[in-house]
């Protein structure tokens, strides 16, 4: 049958998508799972703050904190990416180093950078955090009083402030496309 054919020769990646809480990751990473879900496509999604409350629960927001959540991540996105899997990541990822060791190790990988203004984050502010970080009730939160390292040549960058979320599928859909991994997917 021409899916099991796809499935069975092709291998996994991973997709990692990094960017400031509240950018679009996880929204993104959703609609593109079911996408490639309902075209057979063995998918998983590895969200960092659901992450947090298995594999990483206990850790905090100090650099050697995040870059452990980091490596538990990129160890398991790899093992199963290695196996055929396409796995989506969506952590906030801040610094620049550990993304590229993790994704050194990835069999295939495509970086994508999720990014608004942070005056429009701070707008949308869906989990109420930045308003706490900005009154100082959260210390080191990214973009407020911890840093974030931006890519320098994402595989695709994603404006979430000027595009909307289809014109977003069909940057991802194109660079899947592009890598040979996904062979046609549509969406309305
Ligand atoms: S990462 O830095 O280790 O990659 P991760 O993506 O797992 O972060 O978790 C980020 C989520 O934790 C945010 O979306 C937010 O809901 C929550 N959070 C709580 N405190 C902080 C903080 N100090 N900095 C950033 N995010 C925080």
């Amino acid at each position: 049958m021409f899916v099991s054919t796809i499935l069975t020769t092709r291998s996994g990646l991973v997709v990692w998508f990094t960017g400031l809480s509240g950018a679009g990751k996880t929204t993104l990473v959703r609609a593109l799972a079911t996408l490639l879900q309902e075209a057979g496509y063995p998918v998983e999604q590895l969200d960092g703050d659901v992450v947090r409350e298995h594999l990483s629960k206990g850790l905090g927001f100090s650099r050697e904190d995040r870059d452990t959540n980091i490596r538990r991540i990129g160890f398991v996105a790899n093992l199963l990416a290695k196996h055929g899997v396409i796995v989506l990541v969506s952590a906030i990822s801040p610094y620049r180093e550990t993304r590229a060791e993790v994704l050194a190790a990835a069999p295939r990988k495509l970086e994508v950078f999720v990014e608004a203004p942070l005056d429009v984050l701070i707008q949308r502010d869906v989990k109420g955090l930045y308003a706490k970080a900005l009154r100082g009730e959260i210390a080191q939160f990214t973009g407020i009083s911890d840093p974030y390292e931006p890519p320098l040549h994402p595989d695709v960058h994603l404006r979430t402030d000027l595009m909307s979320l289809p014109e977003c599928l069909d940057h991802l859909l194109a660079a899947l496309e592009r890598l040979d991994i996904v062979v046609k997917v549509s969406h309305q």
